[in-house]
């Protein structure tokens, strides 16, 4: 068989987690044009095997290819031909299931007519049809996977990967995983389905690999496994020395346990498998009896019914006309053309977010109005202003900046909520741009800040305060302050890759506070005492605030470098940061 006949291909892969080994010279061989099943206990590596094939994850040694390309080399390629669903369900739950394929169809650059078409399909043949125009939110969890397959087969994928994809699902739920699995595979699709149930590889798969401590211990058909073993019922038994182990199910404790000496797949057969040992039986000594039933929720889950494969074409390239491997981005025009759509189709998410919860878009654009007034009745007769001027003149350039500089806020915590749901391991496994995850995020958070702005400079306006500098001069200091905003969207997307979940970025509130409040916001540097001055003057959103203080015509004092070249330093300071974080961004990405 030529190195062609395979989707999928890897050689002796090496993942490591903090030096523990997950995958520890995994070896795979898909045949193209079929479903692949991976079996194997908790812990065994299918996740990370996954991951890695589908370009999510870095490997540390060994070779892979996903429809004849190198995975390490060209995953943007390799993400051109592939679907995923991860093994928990990756969708927004904000929107409604109807809304969520639409978006991904979108990305999948079928276009708005189409993606609208290939949503309905689709929530028809996950029984999602009722349900299809309600949030996420109020989805049952085998509701929110059969969705989650839904977006993994907007179009017919050359290879498709599938995580665990009916744990959760009710009988009928599975048989229409199943029903679609086979009419994918039907039309060219090959599948790499892990799964811990042997009766659902059984049934899809023509060949199965057994995994265990991170090795396939085993790769044969589903009728020789059984032969092998002498059932339908394989049950993988790792010895913690390394050595084959008999014995029945439960005649010892700890088994079945990851933490135990013995670990037990949950898939029949016993397959006493060394971890130094080989695929295709090379060192694994797959042994078994003839146990139907026996208790095991795997065996027992489904009645032993083949389900027919579908005589229709309910989608895929029948219904959607194209596959991954059509959407070819040639010629630097189209590239660029479809790195704008894609923005676009994110940014178009977030504001859908607010449109269905405009509790929230009510709150972030109340708030800076609360603080003006607040501020500016409780200080305002208090506080001292250089040169005697008027504190809610001094206030309000100090207001607007505090305002851009924390929106940061807003786009860490939605992101690291994008991160920790699997929204942009989702994203990230589909051919759109790969900037246009944080370009989108960026772009619809410098459209709120826009609103900000204005209802700040409204409210500003009608409590007495006036920009005196003129028309240009205040479109000059927006401009500038919409700049602080943008290069803080890249330090908050950079740290919510970064952070590991929302409480942890909740926290970063705590950090953040003191280091936009000590600056020229609410009192002048020259004002402050001993080292905090020099420190307040030298932050970068004391330069935005002096340079817009400047520009809306008040006089500014302090007379250091800084203060004198508040303006430049205001253009200086958001370049930096800007590309400080994108650097860190890209350096701290794990594929
Ligand atoms: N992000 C991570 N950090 C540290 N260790 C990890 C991480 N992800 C996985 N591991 C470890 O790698 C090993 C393989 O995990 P993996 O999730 O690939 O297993 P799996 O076969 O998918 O298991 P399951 O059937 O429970 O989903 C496990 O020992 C796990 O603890
Ligand atoms: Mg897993």
């Amino acid at each position: 068989m030529s190195a062609t006949d395979y989707a999928v291909r890897a050689e002796g892969i090496q993942k490591r987690y903090a030096g523990k080994p997950a995958l520890d010279g995994f070896d795979l061989a898909v045949r193209a044009g079929t479903v692949h099943g991976l079996l194997g206990p908790n812990g065994a590596g299918k996740t990370t095997a996954v991951r890695i094939l589908a370009t999510l994850l870095r490997f540390d040694g060994g070779r892979a290819e996903v429809g004849g390309v190198d995975v390490a080399r060209d995953p943007r390629l390799v993400r051109r031909r592939i679907g995923l669903a991860g093994q928990y369900a990756a969708v927004d739950q904000v929107l409604t299931g109807r809304q969520n394929l639409e978006m991904f169809g979108r990305l999948f650059h079928l276009g708005g007519k189409r993606a609208r078409a290939r949503a309905g399909e689709l929530l028809e043949q996950f029984g999602l049809v009722e349900a299809g125009d309600e949030g996420v939110a109020t989805y049952s969890g085998g509701m929110r996977r059969r969705l989650d397959l839904a977006a993994s087969m907007i179009l017919a994928p050359q290879v498709l990967f599938l995580d665990e994809p009916t744990t959760g699902l009710d009988p009928r739920g599975r048989g229409e995983v199943w029903d679609a699995v086979r009419a994918l595979v039907a039309r060219g699709t090959t599948v790499l389905l892990t799964t811990q149930y042997l009766d659902e590889a059984d049934r899809l798969a023509s060949r199965i690999t057994v995994i265990d401590r991170g090795r396939a211990i085993a790769d044969d058909t589903p009728d020789g496994l059984k032969d092998r073993v002498g059932g339908d019922r394989i049950e993988v038994v790792v010895d913690a020395g390394g050595g084959p182990r008999g014995g029945r199910e439960g005649d010892r404790p700890g088994r079945g346990d990851r933490t135990g000496d013995g670990r037990r797949g949950a898939a029949g057969a016993r397959a006493g498998g060394r971890p130094g040992g080989g695929a295709d039986g090379g060192g694994a000594d797959v042994a078994g009896r003839g146990d139907r039933g026996g208790g095991h929720r795997t065996a027992q889950a489904e009645p032993r019914r083949r389900v027919p494969a579908p005589d229709r074409t309910p989608y895929g390239t029948g219904g959607c006309g194209m596959s991954t491997a059509d959407v070819s981005l040639t010629g630097p025009g189209r590239r660029l053309y479809w790195a704008l759509a894609d923005c676009w189709n994110v940014t178009r998410r977030t504001l859908t977010h607010y449109r269905r919860r405009p509790v929230a878009i009510v709150w972030q654009l109340g708030f800076p109005i609360v603080s003006v007034l607040l501020y500016g009745f409780v200080f305002g007769e208090a506080m001292a202003v250089p040169g005697d001027g008027d504190y809610r003149e001094f206030l309000m350039p100090g207001m607007f900046a505090s305002t851009m500089a924390f929106g940061f806020m807003n786009t860490t915590v939605a992101v690291v909520t994008d991160s920790t749901k699997g929204v942009i391991d989702r994203f990230r496994s589909m051919p759109m741009a790969p900037s246009a995850v944080a370009s989108g995020r960026g772009l619809s958070d410098l459209l709120v800040a826009c609103a900000e702005l204005t209802i700040l400079a409204v409210t500003a306006l009608l409590i007495g305060w006036e920009a005196e500098g003129g028309a240009p001069a205040a479109v000059a200091a927006f401009g500038l302050l919409l700049l602080l905003r943008f290069s803080l969207i890249w330090v908050g997307v950079w740290l919510g890759l970064l952070v590991p979940n929302a409480e942890a970025a909740g926290g970063l509130y705590a950090v953040a506070f003191p280091l936009t409040m000590i600056s020229s916001i609410f009192v002048a540097p020259s004002l402050m005492p001993g080292w905090l001055g020099p420190v307040a003057a030298w932050n970068p959103v004391s330069s935005t605030v002096t340079a817009t203080r400047e520009l809306f015509g008040q006089p500014v004092s302090g007379g250091t470098w800084i203060e004198e070249n508040a303006v430049l330093m205001a253009v200086v300071w958001p370049l930096v940061i800007t590309r400080c974080s994108c650097r860190w961004r890209c350096g701290g990405s794990s594929a």
